[in-house]
Formats: C-alpha cells, sequence, structure tokens
C-alpha cells in the first residue's frame, strides 16, 4: 500500500478513488460513541467534508449521539467500501462546529429536508410514523417561504483525528494494515499492524 507523511493525504486519495468506483454510497460513515460508563452505540452518518482538519457530520444534538457526545467526546468513524475492499478507520475527539457553520449548512438544505429536522426530537419515542407524517405535512403547509431557520437542536460536529488506520483485504487473508499515530507534535508516526 502506498503511503503519504499525512493520512488525510492518504485519505483524500483513497476517498477520491472511492468517488470514481461505481454504486458506492462513499460519504457514508459508520460512527460510534459511548456512553461515560463505556456503553458503546453505532450508527452511519454521511461525512460532510474536512473541516480544519476534522471530519465533519450534522445531526440532532438532542438524539442519542448527540447525548452521547455531550457526555463523552471520545468517537471513532469507519468508512467501508465494499468493492475497493477497503476499509478506514479513525478515532479521535468530536467538538460542535460554530453555529455560523451549522447555519450556512442548513440554509443550503432543501426545504423539506429542514421541515424534517425542526419536526424530529430524534431517537425519541414517537406515537407512529404516521403521526410523524402528519407533523411533517402539517409543517409543510405552515412553512410557505424558500427557507427554516436552523433549529436550535440541530447542527455539526467534526472528529479531530487521534489515530487512522487504512486497509486493504487480500484474497490469502493476508489484509495489509497502516496505522497512522499522530505523534502529539502535529506529526504522524507509521505502524505496520499484523492482520
Ligand atoms: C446512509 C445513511 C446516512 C445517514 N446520514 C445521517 C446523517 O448525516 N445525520 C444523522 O443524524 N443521521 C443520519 N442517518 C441516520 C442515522 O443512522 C441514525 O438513524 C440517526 O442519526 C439516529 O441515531 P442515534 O439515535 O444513534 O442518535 C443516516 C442513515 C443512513 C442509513
Amino acid at each position: 500500500m502506498r503511503t503519504w507523511p499525512d493520512p488525510f493525504q492518504h485519505f483524500e486519495h483513497w476517498y477520491a478513488e472511492a468517488q470514481r468506483c461505481d454504486g458506492l454510497d462513499v460519504p457514508a460513515m459508520a460512527l460510534a460513541t459511548a456512553t461515560p460508563e463505556a456503553r458503546p452505540s453505532l450508527r452511519i452518518v454521511y461525512f460532510k467534508g474536512l473541516v480544519a482538519g476534522a471530519f465533519s457530520f450534522y445531526t440532532n444534538y438532542t438524539s442519542r449521539k448527540g447525548r452521547e457526545l455531550a457526555a463523552n467526546s471520545n468517537a471513532a468513524l469507519l468508512f467501508y467500501w465494499q468493492p475497493l475492499e477497503r476499509q478506514i478507520r479513525i478515532e479521535g475527539t468530536v467538538q460542535k462546529l460554530s453555529r455560523e457553520a451549522s447555519q450556512r449548512y442548513f440554509a443550503s438544505r432543501a426545504l423539506a429536508k429542514q421541515i424534517s429536522a425542526s419536526i424530529s426530537d430524534q431517537s425519541s419515542v414517537i406515537p407512529s410514523y404516521q403521526n410523524l407524517q402528519q407533523r411533517f405535512t402539517q409543517a409543510q403547509t405552515e412553512h410557505t417561504g424558500d427557507s427554516l431557520p436552523c433549529p436550535p437542536h440541530w447542527g455539526g460536529y467534526a472528529m479531530t483525528p487521534g489515530c487512522f488506520e487504512f486497509y486493504i483485504s487480500d484474497e490469502n487473508r493476508l489484509n495489509e494494515r497502516v496505522y497512522y499515530e499522530c505523534n502529539g507534535g502535529g506529526g504522524w508516526q507509521i505502524k505496520y499492524l499484523s492482520p
């Protein structure tokens, strides 16, 4: 596997190669969070770009992941691109993006998605899916303008990585694993892991 002195360059090369591959949902990444008692939870979110060296995504701050991140900022990300037989694991700490960045991104979304985000108390128990659809339809009739303001419960996060692992499957299971660890001084140390 080709390596770079900086794992962000490695990530960007692999990401661009995945984008050239048909039928892949390239930005879909698994996000693992955990309670302070180390009870983990995992879900897919969309990667929305690197912001000052951190992996950004958007969600509801009062969702399960939002509550877990408020109590424990440690998290992990995973990209898996099956046709390329590649995965990337990233571990680090997560901070909220600025209110301005969240508002800017929210404003770029279609009105229907803004309405969904505004009416959804993500991860809470609801009476039924039909009830949610009715609230969505009701909100659509009430909001005839172009855009809604970004709700206070919604916004972005960004994960600052402390380590990356780049993995390529091998047909004999002699899988190749390259691990980059932040050395604290802004540099990265490369290690090779046994499959
Ligand atoms: C392909 C895909 C992309 C998703 N992207 C997002 C996203 O960007 N933000 C988000 O909040 N949820 C996204 N979801 C939904 C999450 O997986 C999850 O159901 C939701 O965020 C609630 O998670 P929580 O209860 O653990 O907080 C996505 C789901 C899929 C399958």
